[in-house]
């Protein structure tokens, strides 16, 4: 078999991490919770790129996003706008807290806009807060939002879990609301297999976040910190199996899975609803995204140059990719394509080892995710619950060379013409 070229398959790993990961599980020192190192170096990497001191590391993008509302003043009874198209853990975030989440529809840059959230006000006028997600890395039209929250008096959170070191008219997103989120899960731009962060301007927010974490959050325990440290080596040999059959890669990883011998992506409790503990950001995670962080702009080269061969490749008018308007930039967590043909598309593709992602192929991903649950009401955003059909997410992590792109492209063009 070719090798795996997939964006769900913990595409941000390397044999070279598997490796890094056992070294760590041999090594005390490295889960100790008093070396605490890579996280402050983390911390400072996020300090210096966002020019504010009051940076916060955790486990989870998502607990950075709940507990940075929460510093905010977001409270029971409050509503919260967020938009469709969105991943359960973002809703969660919310409801954790007793407020609501409120929807907003997006544009063809899979993005809420000024218009959408105007439209919101006009049926939740005490609506206290916007969540901006910049979805797979394309900001959000920012001059416009800033504006309108500004003249209405509300608080504005970018989530930037997608759009690491992304930008709005060259300046970087994240910079631009109240606060901002980031995430280091297992398929974002890098990745420590989990981790999250937010970045805080108003000094008395930054304040009751140091309080909150002194209440709410915990240390994982060693045993959860080996089962992260054991993914890479566990993704890196499936990706080994594959080349001799596709089926030794799927049985091996599930035996992880099932056993819960690595971590889960987002929990079945979390499809109802309901929100998980909230963790620090363990130190050999933090090495992990401490080794990325350090390179990043060359990972956001890469991506913007395997989504260029894409757009070049794949026409517009029959593949309908994502809108990236003139203030955002290029570099794309996945690049994302609709076509009626996607189900014999991605058949013929697997023959070649490509398996392609599905953020997301409804309006709250996980597909399986309780939608009472998310507080989303089936027919509210009709534009993003549209994105959701006959969607596929093509790579574009460092792994995939532009050859790889070119023979994807190739594929998905010969197969789209059959009827
Ligand atoms: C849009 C969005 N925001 C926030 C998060 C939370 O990130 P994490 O997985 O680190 O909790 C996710 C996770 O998938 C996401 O897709």
């Amino acid at each position: 078999m070719p090798r795996l070229l997939s964006t769900d398959a913990s595409p941000n790993t390397t044999p070279h991490d598997a490796l890094r990961s056992i070294v760590q599980i041999l090594n005390p020192w490295t889960l100790s919770r008093k070396n605490t190192r890579h996280v402050d170096e983390v911390q400072r990497f996020f300090v210096e790129s966002f020019g504010t001191q009051n940076v916060f590391t955790f486990l989870r993008g998502r607990s950075a996003l709940s507990l940075t509302l929460e510093s905010l003043g977001i409270t029971s009874g409050d509503e919260v706008c967020i938009q469709a198209f969105t991943c359960v853990v973002v809703p969660n975030a919310i409801t954790a807290l007793g407020a609501t989440p409120v929807y907003c529809d997006v544009d063809d840059s899979y993005n809420l806009t000024a218009d959408s959230i105007h439209e919101v006000l006009q049926k939740h006028p005490r609506l206290k807060a916007v969540v901006v997600q910049h979805t797979f890395g394309v900001a959000a039209d920012m001059d416009a939002i800033v504006a309108l929250c500004k003249e209405k008096n509300l608080l504005l959170i970018e989530d930037c879990a997608h759009a690491l070191y992304s930008t709005y008219n060259n300046k970087l997103l994240g910079t631009f609301g109240d606060a901002a989120i980031f995430s280091f899960g297992r398929d974002k731009v890098i990745s420590s297999v989990n981790g999250g962060v937010a970045v805080l301007r108003s000094p008395a927010a930054a304040e009751k976040m140091k309080m909150l974490i002194q209440e709410k959050v915990i240390h994982i325990r060693t045993a959860d910190v080996y089962k992260h440290l054991l993914h890479p080596f566990v993704f890196e040999v499936g990706k080994i199996l594959f080349e001799f059959h596709p089926a030794l890669c799927n049985g091996w990883i599930e035996i992880f899975k099932h056993t819960r011998l690595i971590p889960l992506v987002v929990t079945e409790k979390e499809k109802e609803g309901a929100q998980e503990v909230h963790y620090h950001l363990p130190n050999p995670l933090a090495y992990r995204a401490l080794v990325q962080l350090r390179s990043i702009r060359t990972t956001l080269a890469h991506r913007a140059d395997i989504s260029k061969v894409y757009a070049g490749l794949l026409p517009i008018d029959t593949f309908f990719p994502q809108h990236i308007p003139s203030y955002a930039s290029s570099s794309l967590l996945r690049y994302t394509i609709h076509h009626e043909q996607i189900p014999q598309i991605e058949g013929e593709l697997k023959k070649h080892g490509v398996y392609l992602g599905h953020w997301y192929d409804t309006a709250i991903a996980p597909k399986d995710t309780s939608l009472e649950g998310a507080k989303y009401t089936v027919g509210i955003c009709p534009k993003a619950e549209k994105l959701t059909m006959s969607i596929a997410n093509l790579p574009t992590h460092l792994s995939i060379t532009e050859d790889d792109a070119r023979m994807i492209a190739d594929v998905i063009l010969k197969n789209s013409k059959k009827v």
